[in-house]
C-alpha cells in the first residue's frame, strides 16, 4: 500500500482480534509518530503505551461513553503532551502536534494491516483528570489523544469513495 492508498482506504476500527501486536510493529509505530512535523520543532509529545487488559478496560470505564474498543484492543497508546516541551510562544500548538503524531501513528498502523481508533480525550477536562488520575501522570503532562489498536475483526476495507467534496474548496479569495 503506497501513502495514498494507505490514507484513502483507512478506515475507524472499533473491533479487534485477539491477536498481539508485535514489539516491532509497535517501535515502528512509535517512530511514525515522531517523525512528523511540530510547532517550532518542539515535539513536546510522550507516549504511554498500555498493554494491561484490566488498565485498558478501566481507561474505557473512565473516560468518555465512546471509549469502548479500548476494552477489546491489542494495545492502547495515550499520546501526551509535556508541558516542559510546548514552544513557549505557543502552547496551544501542542494539541496540533500531538494530533499530528496520533494520525502518524493511525497511519502507519493502518499500512502494517492494524486498526484503530481515534477516541477523544482533550479538550475534556473530565477525561484529562480520569486518566492524570488512572496513570499516575505528573502535573506538567497531559493527556490529550488515546488510540485503540488491534488487528480489525473485519476484513480491511478498499479505497473509499464519496468523501471529496469539490463544493469545500476555494480559491484565490472567499
Ligand atoms: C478528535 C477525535 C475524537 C474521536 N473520538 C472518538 C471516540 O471517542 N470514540 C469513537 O468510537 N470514535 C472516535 N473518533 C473516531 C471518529 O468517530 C471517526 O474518525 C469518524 O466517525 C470518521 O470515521 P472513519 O475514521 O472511519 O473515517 C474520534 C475521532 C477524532 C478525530
Amino acid at each position: 500500500m503506497n501513502t495514498f492508498e494507505t490514507i484513502m482506504s483507512r478506515k475507524s476500527v472499533r473491533k479487534f482480534t485477539d491477536e498481539a501486536i508485535s514489539d516491532s510493529d509497535l517501535n515502528a509505530m512509535l517512530e511514525a509518530a515522531m517523525a512528523g512535523p511540530s510547532a517550532a520543532n518542539a515535539r513536546p509529545f510522550e507516549f504511554l503505551v498500555v498493554r494491561d487488559k484490566e488498565m485498558l478496560a478501566q481507561m474505557a470505564e473512565k473516560t468518555s461513553k465512546y471509549s469502548g474498543p479500548l476494552k477489546n484492543a491489542a494495545l492502547g497508546i495515550v499520546v501526551l503532551a509535556n508541558k516542559n516541551r510546548m514552544f513557549p510562544d505557543a502552547p496551544g500548538y501542542a494539541a496540533v502536534d500531538t494530533s499530528i503524531a496520533t494520525e502518524n501513528m493511525i497511519l502507519a498502523a493502518w499500512s502494517m494491516g492494524i486498526g484503530s481508533v481515534w477516541l477523544g480525550v482533550w479538550p475534556s477536562q473530565s477525561n484529562i483528570d480520569a486518566l492524570t488520575e488512572l496513570l499516575n501522570l505528573p502535573a506538567d503532562i497531559e493527556p490529550q489523544h488515546l488510540i485503540a489498536f488491534g488487528y480489525p475483526e473485519d476484513p480491511m476495507p478498499n479505497a473509499r469513495e464519496g468523501r471529496f467534496e469539490e463544493n469545500r474548496i476555494h480559491y484565490e479569495k472567499w
